[in-house]
């Protein structure tokens, strides 16, 4: 990816809210640098099933990420196309249907609607329209699955030359094992996470260097337990650190997810690529070491008001035309943003669910047996 870098670390000793929301110097990062560029999101290994899905929020979109029954990863602005409502609020599951839980539209995995409900028998109401939107999505050779935000179809191929040596020096591959991942909260601004790779912050780790001699003990009788006191990071610009460990056939990801100028959700990922599990042990060892660099992460912002573009070095002068250009329009500009529902049969479908609607609610205050009979037969 752009900007990437590759250093090595040995410490001596011992990762619907809405952009809208926020100030607007942020807004315009994220619409720009989110809206416009490849980002690594996950691992094809995260995915077992067709059906199986992760969603997450992404520079105010909802995101779904979903594999195929033919077995390839999409991804979808995670959004009903009825009336906007969120598809699913899970972070993560499996299920060959997504239905909306409002009015029961519901889609396949591909995103094609499949059925919506009061819509089949209206004139001129075509279910190919009201799929999910797509979002690009691409699966790299070592099975890191990208995503671009941007609406347009006139889009660049993602420059994954770094991730890919990254990748084959530690035997990362689409034949990797996904383990197990968790989010984490970070009191710094998302932008930080770049500088971590640059300036090796975060890198001292002492706890997880440590060895209790309980687990000295046990180490007689088992598999020894992970050494993460020295590792290899590559930075898969804009959000995604890669972390390799030698010796062990593991590595994990660390991605900022931006919540706010001043807060990011961290997803943290452990990868195999041996197929061995985690001991319990180990996960601590992983917790604290996603939980050490994270203290790090803020305490580097915390005493630097980190607010440069150090992981996005080209983006200034791009939110500044993106700023002037929203000056000129007179109105904010969301380069991934989609619009729906607005051909003639939509529209004439939604009055009709905006009349059946009224008539529940008119019911419901008045106690209307005949209207609540309606309300029970339409299960929404
Ligand atoms: S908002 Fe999803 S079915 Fe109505």
């Amino acid at each position: 990816m752009d900007g990437g870098l590759r250093s090595t670390c040995s410490p001596s000793n011992g990762e619907q809210s809405s952009a809208r929301h926020v100030p607007n110097t942020f807004c315009f990062a994220l619409a720009d640098a989110h809206s416009k560029t490849w980002i690594c999101v996950t691992h094809r290994s995260r995915f077992s099933k067709p059906g199986d899905y992760i969603s997450m929020e992404f520079a105010g979109f909802p995101v779904l990420i979903m594999l195929g029954k033919d077995h390839i990863a999409r991804a979808f602005h995670n959004v009903c196309r009825h009336r906007a409502y969120t598809l699913t609020k899970k972070p993560a599951g499996s299920s060959l249907v997504l239905g909306c839980r409002y009015h029961g539209w519901s889609y396949d995995t591909k995103g094609s609607l499949v059925k919506a409900p009061q819509f089949d028998g209206i004139d001129g109401f075509d279910k190919a329209q009201n799929g999910l939107f797509k979002i690009h999505a691409c699966t790299d050779r070592n099975g890191f699955i990208h995503i671009n935000l941007d609406a347009g179809d006139d889009i660049y191929a993602p420059d994954l030359e770094d991730l890919m040596d990254f990748s084959v020096e530690h035997g990362i591959s689409s034949n990797s094992k996904w383990l197990t991942g968790w989010e984490m909260n970070g009191a710094f601004n998302w932008k930080t996470i770049g500088a971590s790779d640059r300036t090796g912050i975060g890198t001292s780790n002492s706890s997880a260097a440590r060895t209790s001699a309980t687990e000295s003990f046990l180490s007689m009788f088992q598999r020894p337990c992970i050494d993460l006191s020295t590792f290899q990071t590559s930075f898969a610009a804009p959000v995604t650190i890669l972390f390799a460990f030698p010796g062990w056939h593991i590595w994990a990801t660390m991605t900022a997810l931006p919540v706010s100028a001043l807060q990011t959700t961290i997803k943290c990922n452990i990868y195999s690529n041996d197929g061995n599990a985690l001991t319990p042990t180990d996960e601590t060892k992983f917790r604290d070491f996603f939980a050490a660099r994270i203290m790090a992460l803020e305490d580097h912002y915390a005493a630097t008001k980190f607010i440069r573009f150090e992981g996005v070095p080209d983006q200034l002068p791009k939110l500044k035309a993106h700023l002037q250009l929203e000056r000129r329009s007179g109105r904010e500009i969301y380069p991934g943003k989609r619009e729906s529902g607005n051909s003639e049969s939509f529209c004439k479908a939604e009055k009709l669910c905006n009349e059946l609607d009224m008539l529940t609610k008119i019911g419901r205050n008045a106690g209307h047996a005949r209207v609540d009979s309606v309300q029970v037969r339409l299960d929404w």
